[in-house]
């Protein structure tokens, strides 16, 4: 039977079973999205403590929309396991969302698709011609260059036994309104049939548009150009925060002036750029582009921007200690923040970490302060503030996550805890005259420090 009558006979979305191999910040809300959505669920991951978490009915993910929807164990259609081998067997279709993490020379790093790949596809019963879907981001071409060789190295036959396809996730984490049920999604494969049946399953976990695009490559391209046209504007007004303090000029002015135009589209500024995605993703485009010889020049260059940023930022704070009088190696300075976005306990790729480290190299302290971040998680030459009002002396307060507990904390407390009240908004957010009233020095990235 082909997939499109599979998917027609269907009397229930139980009777189809959907693996997810790798339950973090994507494979678990997509897990228990198709589960909602009725479908019978097989959940994978690698790690004892996520699957045992999982099984409590808890969220091990740092992304508040997942909690308090995590099925609990009761669910005849929802298994987690740790095996792939136990899993895959029992799927009709089975969705890979892995790491794609770079190497420390800054290239992608593949082993976490191919292992996941090698597993799943080790597993699949003959005859069975299951789906399998990677939704990772990589570059294009990876689905086809990791994954046919390990289908051929087992015997498996394309169209009888297995079947891939390339389905990108493009939620937001932290983010309600573009979870996983509320993000259009595209489907690539060279099976157009495949492509259909995928787009019949997506639709039913996402309210949006699910379109099939064609070949593997277009969807695998068209996430990582996403993402690269997100770094290269953020990476512009990054640089233009640079520029203008030196002319005398708050880059803010300059955007609010800008955006009065129709087609002008504003970003903003900030300590640095981070996460799993944005400072990842250009380095698969980038790796691409040179493996079929065509120089990825903006991309190269928006990167070297956004990734200098914490650098920058540590230079500025300096300075702003010098002209208070204070010589870095007795300062302290406060971070309101360490995750790499607003709302989210995810450190992954944080600025947070590059900018604390440039500061130590220059002798200065570094506490911080973010409820959402697991005390443990920070690095040993982090001195943890688990509650503001124990923060003291410090010199200089520095916003480097716009988490609500953040911004809008008692600002008149913390100032008089300070040596002094000297802040830095390393996210344009804060309403810095209100903060000048209340007798804070404000500074900010793109302002300029007279
Ligand atoms: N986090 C995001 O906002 C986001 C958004 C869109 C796309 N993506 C992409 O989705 C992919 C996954 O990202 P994530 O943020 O969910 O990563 P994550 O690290 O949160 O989760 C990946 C999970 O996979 C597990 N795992 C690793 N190898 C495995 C294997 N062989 N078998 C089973 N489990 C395995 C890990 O233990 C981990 O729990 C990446 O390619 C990322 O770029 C992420």
């Amino acid at each position: 039977m082909g997939w499109s009558q599979r998917f027609a006979s269907l009397d229930s979305n139980a009777d189809m079973t959907i693996g997810v191999i790798g339950l973090g910040y994507v494979g678990l809300p997509t897990a228990i999205g198709f589960h909602d959505a009725g479908f019978t669920v097989w959940g994978v991951d690698v790690s004892q403590r996520t699957v045992d978490t999982v099984k409590a009915g808890k969220n091990p993910t740092g992304d508040p929309d997942v909690d308090d929807i995590v099925p609990q164990p009761a669910s005849e259609r929802w298994h987690i396991t740790t095996s792939t081998a136990e899993a895959v067997p029992q799927c009709d279709i089975v969705l890979v969302t892995v790491p794609t993490p770079i190497t420390h020379d800054l290239k992608p790093d593949l082993s976490y698709v191919k292992a996941a790949g090698k597993a799943v596809f080790e597993s699949i019963p003959r005859g069975s011609n299951t789906i399998v879907v990677l939704e990772s981001t990589v570059y294009p071409g990876v689905t086809a260059q990791t994954w046919l060789p390990l289908i051929e190295d087992l015997g498996l036959e394309i169209g009888v036994d297995v079947e891939i396809a390339y389905c990108p996730e493009r939620f937001n984490p932290g983010d309600a309104a573009h979870g996983v049920r509320s993000v259009a999604r595209v489907v690539g494969c060279s099976n157009p049939e495949v492509g259909d049946a995928l787009v019949q399953l997506y639709s039913q976990l996402t309210s949006e548009d699910v379109r099939y695009v064609g070949k593997l490559e277009v969807a695998e391209a068209a996430k990582v150009i996403e993402n690269v046209q997100r770094d290269i504007n953020i990476a512009l007004v990054n640089e233009l925060a640079r520029i203008f303090p030196a002319m005398d000029v708050d880059v803010e002015d300059v955007l609010s002036a800008a955006a009065t135009k129709w087609n002008f589209h504003r970003y903003t500024p900030g300590v640095g750029v981070g996460g799993h995605c944005i400072p990842v993703d250009p380095y698969y485009m980038i790796q691409r582009a040179s493996d079929v010889g065509v120089p990825a020049g903006l991309i190269t260059a928006a990167r070297a921007v956004n990734r200098s940023m914490p650098n920058h930022v540590a230079q500025v704070l300096v300075d702003i200690l010098w002209k208070a009088g204070l010589s870095a190696e007795s300062t302290k300075v406060l971070f309101l923040g360490w995750s790499y976005k607003a709302e989210v306990g995810d450190p992954r790729e944080t600025p947070a970490e590059p900018l604390a480290e440039a500061l130590h190299q220059r002798g200065i302290a570094v506490s911080v302060y973010d409820p959402h971040i697991d005390p443990e998680t920070f690095p040993a030459s982090i001195e943890v503030v688990e509650d503001l009002t124990m923060a003291k002396n410090h010199d200089l307060a520095v916003l480097v996550t716009a988490h609500k507990a953040c911004v809008d904390l008692d600002w008149e407390a913390l100032g008089q805890q300070m040596n002094a009240p000297r802040v830095y908004d390393g996210r344009r957010v804060l309403d810095l005259d209100g903060l000048q009233k209340l007798g804070w020095q404000c500074f900010a990235v793109g302002r300029p420090l007279s």
